[in-house]
């Protein structure tokens, strides 16, 4: 049986062109790009390619970009650093409830460290509502860090609306974009954000390496101690393969996008549409139309996800779910709890997440499979 994927928010397979790129650093170019010969000067040229690709995906300017290890690293950076370098002008945060734990239990932890975070509920759909972000603010307010797309329910966040009411406000805005780059046209300056942040395996790119933009003028401290890589900000000698893919992966991101994403798009529709009307009892989480691209996040009543998420890995579908089994029973995420989803519907949640290789043929063979898997699930509950 052919393995479908469909949980592409948690990973993306790494694009054979992104492979080829970063195959060359694996082997013959091992040169430190601190080295002042040949060999070191071929690692920094290629590094610097992929700063400029990686900037050309989201509209800034290559010196702006700081490699990292990835979407929790680049997060830390963005709200510790901001944090300790802006300390001196107030020590409050504001962020939303339905953040990934990357940006929460770093904000839990600065609360340890004397700092204030405000985290703003969302409605149903599991989106803010700007004026909210204009209530809280305050003069001691020195950032706010809140995502553009949601990774368990998919829902889109007016970014743009929140930057021009942070226009005029001397905090920091920083977007945790890990689930949208490379998916939907980015431009840093269109949502008006002062830190970006972006990690290569959420885009065809490799695991374990990322990217935080930093506007000119932000005041950032460094995390890492050490030999000053990165302008400073990200010490430790450079993941040269894993930036050379990434750069591929933004690359190959910019130049397949519009189609991708309009294909997807139309593929998650029909997924969404017929769902709901082939199965009763399922509802569609998240906003019906300000979604990213591939994510479609569904809670079907009077069954367990985990126990439908094995039923289609057994059918060869890999798909992921909204709860998770914390001292001994079941749990609503986080994001199901703030969007007011109750219990029992948050524990029937299912998240299925199209990507590049998904087609109308593997739509038609869920589609086949679900209405069966959800009527035998909910048979074995009782
Ligand atoms: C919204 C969001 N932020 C951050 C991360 C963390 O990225 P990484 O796995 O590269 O550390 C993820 C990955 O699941 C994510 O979905």
């Amino acid at each position: 049986m052919k393995m479908l994927y469909l949980d592409h928010a948690a990973s993306t397979p790494l694009a054979p062109e992104v492979l080829e790129a970063m195959m060359p650093f694996l082997t013959e170019h091992y040169g430190n790009p601190t080295s002042l010969h040949q060999a070191g000067r071929a690692s920094r040229r290629a590094i610097d390619t992929a700063r400029a690709e990686v900037a050309e995906l989201i509209g800034a300017e290559p010196f702006q970009i700081v490699f990292t290890g990835g979407g929790t690293a680049a997060n830390n950076l963005a709200i510790k650093g901001v944090a300790e370098s802006r300390k001196s002008h107030g020590r409050h945060i504001i962020t939303s409830t339905i953040e990934h734990p990357a940006i929460l239990n770093a904000c839990r932890w600065l609360e340890t460290q004397g700092f204030e975070v405000s985290y703003i509920d969302v409605d149903q759909y599991a989106q803010l509502d700007p004026e909210d972000i204009k209530n809280v603010l305050r003069d001691d307010t020195i950032l706010v860090s809140l995502m553009l797309g949601n990774n368990e329910v998919g829902t889109l966040q007016p970014l743009a609306d929140i930057g021009q009411i942070l226009k005029d406000h001397p905090a920091y805005f920083h977007t945790d974009a890990v689930q949208a780059i490379g998916h939907l046209p980015i431009d840093v300056d269109e949502l008006g954000v002062d830190l970006l942040s972006l990690t290569g395996h959420k885009f065809y790119g490799p695991k374990g390496v990322g990217a935080l933009f930093v506007r000119e003028g932000i005041e950032l401290d460094p995390i890492l101690h050490g030999g000053g890589q990165e302008r400073n900000l990200r010490s430790g000698t450079e993941n040269i393969a894993g930036i050379v893919g990434l750069g591929a992966a933004a690359k190959l991101g910019r130049e397949t996008m519009s189609e991708t994403q309009s294909r997807i798009t139309t593929l998650r529709d029909r997924l969404i549409s017929e769902t709901l009307s082939q199965i009763e009892g399922s509802h569609l989480l998240g906003h019906p139309t300000e979604r990213l691209p591939g994510s479609v996040s569904l809670a079907f009543e009077d069954l367990m996800g985990e126990s439908l998420l094995l039923k289609l890995d057994m059918e060869g579908i890999c798909v992921s779910t909204g709860s998770a089994c914390s001292s001994g029973h079941m749990d609503p995420s986080h994001v199901l709890v703030a969007m007011g989803l109750s219990n029992e519907l948050g524990n029937g949640s299912v998240r299925i997440t199209l990507g590049r290789s998904t087609t109308d043929q593997d739509i038609d063979r869920v589609l086949d499979i679900l209405p069966d898997a959800v009527d035998q699930v909910r048979k074995m509950a009782f």
